[in-house]
């Protein structure tokens, strides 16, 4: 079976095709990215009408090199996954609207995705891929949750940000710091030639006896700081990227260590465009292996936003069992989608 995914829900235009067969895991075929982040990065951030007609302009060719790559065609395409949401209304119309039409011309069905779901699977195309059931760690842009994952499609929300999220938290430090746009991966390069402990920053809610998060208060501080420094900041911001950095990082640490001692699980999957960060994997490894867990990252360029991991997903949830593609192909999207309601049933329409 093979399984055309495409993902739009934000500034990537991803594509990619997953083979699964009838047992073992789906492996990937071929993909092909497109990022948006020089385009936005004059503004200082997304424009969502300006990511949505890039991806208008990008996914076709994007499709057309993966099938290239691949040595197929279009004809070999068994079902088209696409990202039904969360994300930005416009960019995922665009994905869906690309998936459903392409779907209906070539008569095959077509499966909406989870976004999140896609990070969360996406270590399963690594090399060392993990299994159920484990502890997730889910550090994006837009989301910072610890989950319980038993199997595909089975996901209990442990804990999660009451505000920012993680990446936001490194985003959001960064352009103060007048870093370019996305921030995190600049505040980590800055970083490594910082004192961690030059600043005492925040770490909210490191002790609530939760699982929850908070990182808004930590960028107050991180202005606080840059304006008490007034002039000396430039010389100062390798130690101020590296302490920042080392709080945000500590408080996932610390709430991930939690999570896996109350769950008594032994492995912790990590996934998400923080879980890039250098730092992050360092740490936690060290930790995991004082305790015997065993840590599955994806692939580093498959952290961030792509199309491999939406095929990957619609592959697992097709090879499990827990969604059936469909030829109904009236789509909509879904901007706001709680990944733990997964499994709810919802009213069908179309
Ligand atoms: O998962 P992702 O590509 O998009 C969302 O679904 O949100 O994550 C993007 C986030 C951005 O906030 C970006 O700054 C952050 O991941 N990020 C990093 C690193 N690489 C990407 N943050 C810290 N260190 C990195 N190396
Ligand atoms: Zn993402």
């Amino acid at each position: 079976m093979l399984v055309l995914g495409i993902e739009s829900s934000c500034d990537e235009t991803g594509v990619a095709l997953v083979e699964a067969g009838e047992g073992g895991l789906p492996r990937l075929a071929a993909h092909a990215l497109h990022s948006q982040i020089a385009m936005h990065q004059a503004y200082g951030g997304v424009v969502p009408e300006l990511a949505s007609r890039d991806h208008i302009r990008r996914v076709l060719p994007l499709a057309q090199a993966v099938l290239d790559e691949a040595g197929r065609g279009l004809a070999d395409v068994d079902v088209v996954a696409y990202t039904r949401g969360p994300g930005l209304a416009g960019a995922l119309l665009v994905g869906a609207g690309v998936a459903c039409a392409l779907a209906a011309a070539l008569g095959k069905p077509v499966l909406g995705v989870h976004h999140l779901e896609g990070h969360l699977l996406s270590p399963f195309l690594s090399a060392d891929p993990p299994e159920f059931p484990f502890v997730a760690l889910l550090v994006s842009g837009g989301h910072t949750q610890l989950m319980r994952v038993d199997d595909v499609g089975r996901y209990d929300l442990l804990g999660e940000t009451i505000d920012d999220a993680a990446g936001e938290a490194f985003d959001k430090s960064a352009k103060l710091m007048g870093l370019p746009y996305p921030g995190g991966p600049w505040l980590a390069k800055l970083a490594e030639s910082g004192d961690p402990a030059a600043f005492k920053l925040p770490r909210p809610l490191l002790h609530s006896g939760d699982l929850d998060f908070s990182f808004a208060g930590l960028k107050t501080a991180v202005l606080t700081q840059a304006r008490k420094l007034g002039g000396e900041l430039e010389a100062r911001k390798a130690d101020l990227a590296a302490s920042t950095q080392a709080a945000i990082v500590d408080v996932l640490l610390k709430k991930s260590l939690r999570a896996i001692e109350e769950s008594g699980l032994k492995r912790l999957v990590v996934a998400g465009g923080v879980g890039a960060n250098q730092a992050l994997r360092t740490q936690l490894n060290a930790a995991c292996a004082q305790r015997g867990v065993r840590v599955h990252y994806p692939e580093l360029h498959l952290c961030t936003d792509n199309g491999a991991m939406i095929a990957m997903a619609g592959a697992m949830r097709l090879q499990a069992g827990v969604q059936e593609a469909t030829e109904r192909y009236a789509f909509d999207v879904k901007p706001r989608w709680p990944l733990a309601s997964l499994g709810e049933p919802e009213p069908q329409f179309g």
